[in-house]
């Protein structure tokens, strides 16, 4: 029984802290960035206007650190695992084309 109690607590926890246990949201094979973006990102990042859907730190306005980002997430940003490949390219297209820089 104090097995089960704490396999709860843990469990609880994750759902609390949330973020850092990752997406397991999948794009379809044929997705847009635009798509993907709208689908998986903006329920944090909020487009700013029809033109800039992020700002973007100088540093990672390249397609490798935004796939990278994507796929680590952070302590406030989700993980996405699942955004591989050529989606993970057309998603990073997306971004870069679609960001302004600070
Ligand atoms: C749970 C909220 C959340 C979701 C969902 C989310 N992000 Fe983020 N993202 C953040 C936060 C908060 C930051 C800034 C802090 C940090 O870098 O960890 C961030 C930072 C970033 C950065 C770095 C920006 C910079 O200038 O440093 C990129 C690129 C990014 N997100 C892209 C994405 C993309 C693409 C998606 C969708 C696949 C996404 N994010 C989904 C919360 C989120």
């Amino acid at each position: 029984m104090k097995k089960m109690n704490l396999v709860l607590g843990v469990s609880a926890l994750a759902i609390l802290v949330g973020c850092d246990s990752g997406s397991d949201y999948t794009p379809a094979a044929d997705a847009s960035g635009e798509n993907i973006f709208s689908t998986a990102c903006t329920e944090c990042h909020k487009p700013i206007s029809a033109d800039v859907a992020i700002i973007i730190s100088e540093g990672v306005a390249n397609k490798e650190a935004i796939i990278n980002k994507v796929q680590s997430g952070s302590m406030r940003m989700t993980a996405f695992p699942n955004i591989q490949g050529d989606a993970a390219d057309r998603l990073a297209e997306y971004v870069l084309a679609n960001s302004a820089t600070q």
